[in-house]
């Protein structure tokens, strides 16, 4: 049984590293060909997010003929390409993106004139040839269009996303790949990078990503693990009391410094919101100070309202555990950091769950013996142990 286990956790873990391995991008743009044949006379690799452009410009009527080849961040994500005629980010974006709509690849033009959701528009700019493919892991964007400005060079700003709702692209990860994707590209050849501040806030987000799963993702859930089976062996009695309050004390003391990171990320972000992670962040904020008052609020363990305060300090406690779980996730959902940090992570509360299960077969067992072995102080599971709570 114990092998069968061991085996089949490290399936599982090789199958994990083996979708952390992604294949690699060894081409540049020079070695892309097309499958429509289609020939252009300049190409970059773009600086971010393995992305390329090929384009050629005709001078005598200010047209360029684009193709723009990115991996989406999901297979049934979204490719962008866009050019701002007014400034250098994604404010004023004329884009072309692209995205699978009932089995067949689309391209839409959008033109963002705020952080937020989007919707299709025309664009500032003429744009006809649309079309895109999606092979090889890459999706392909081809467009011709009239060159806006002063038809030398324009602010080229390009993306990638996870995924698309009914239709709407949803937003793309944060990370500072997708914030530094944009630079400015010279129609006779070449781009020059324009610097950006995207990097002190992805800083900023790991910080708090970091802070959030160390408090409510590990430490927090194994505090509940001490108090639950340490408690079962006698020996461990008082001792198991506080190292429960010193975990669940310390957690919640990094906890609340990452939700702070998380508030003040909040308010600096304009335009685009996570309100449900918002709000989970501020329950469990709420429902942990809660459960550190309930430390002092303890009736004595022979009370007659002790039965009741331990079931709100234990349902508050599982409460905090799920929902604390789910935040993260949300989190990772929202910050996409690289695949190994969720892949670590769901690694992790695995051997949580099964260090937790273990030691609920090994509590029974312990328990049953008692009972059997007619102990005069027989355990009465969980409400009531021996010592101190
Ligand atoms: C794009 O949006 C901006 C802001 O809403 C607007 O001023 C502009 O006219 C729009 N351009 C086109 C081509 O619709």
């Amino acid at each position: 049984m114990a092998s069968h286990q061991s085996s089949s956790l490290a399936l599982l873990v090789l199958t994990l590293t083996a979708l952390l391995i992604s294949p690699a991008e060894s081409l540049t743009c020079t070695s892309q060909t097309f499958t429509n044949n289609a020939r252009y006379t300049n190409c970059v690799d773009l600086t971010q997010l393995t992305a390329y452009l090929h384009w050629t410009h005709d001078q005598s009527n200010s047209s360029l003929s684009i193709a723009f080849i990115a991996p989406p961040a999901k297979s049934d994500g979204w490719v962008a390409w866009a050019i701002n005629p007014t400034e250098t980010g994604m404010k004023g974006s004329q884009t072309l993106l692209a995205f699978q709509s009932n089995g067949a690849m689309t391209v839409k033009t959008y033109n963002i004139s705020a952080i937020g959701p989007i919707a299709e528009s025309k664009l500032s700019f003429e744009v006809w040839d649309l079309s895109a493919e999606q092979s090889d892991g890459v999706m392909r964007i081809f467009a011709k269009l009239k060159v806006p400005g002063n038809g030398m060079t324009v602010n080229q700003v390009w993306q990638v996303g996870a995924s698309v709702t009914s239709g709407v692209p949803d937003a793309h990860p944060m990370q500072t790949a997708n914030l530094n994707s944009k630079s400015t590209l010279n129609l006779s050849g070449g781009q020059t990078v324009t610097p950006s501040g995207g990097d002190s806030r992805t800083k900023k987000k790991n910080i708090h990503g970091v802070l959030n799963v160390v408090s409510w993702g590990i430490l927090f859930p194994i505090g509940v693990i001490i108090a639950r089976y340490l408690r079962t062996f006698e020996s461990a009695d008082p001792a198991w009391f506080y190292l429960h309050v010193f975990c669940q004390v310390s957690a919640y003391a990094i906890g609340v410094a990452g939700w702070g990171t998380g508030l003040k990320l909040g308010s600096e972000s304009q335009g685009v919101k996570f309100s449900v992670h918002r709000n989970i962040g501020i329950a469990l904020f709420c429902l942990a100070t809660v459960q550190i008052f309930a430390l002092f609020l303890r009736p004595k363990k022979d009370h007659k309202y002790r039965f009741y305060w331990n079931i709100y300090h234990h349902s508050i406690g599982y409460g905090i555990i799920v929902l604390g779980i789910v935040n993260i996730f949300r989190g990772y959902d929202i910050l996409q950091p690289a695949n190994k940090w969720k892949s670590a992570y769901i690694i992790l509360i695995i051997v949580l769950g099964a260090i937790a299960l273990l030691l609920e077969a090994i509590t029974w067992i312990v328990v049953v013996r008692r009972k059997s072995s007619k102990s005069t102080k027989p355990y009465d599971g969980f409400n009531n142990g021996e010592g101190r709570q």
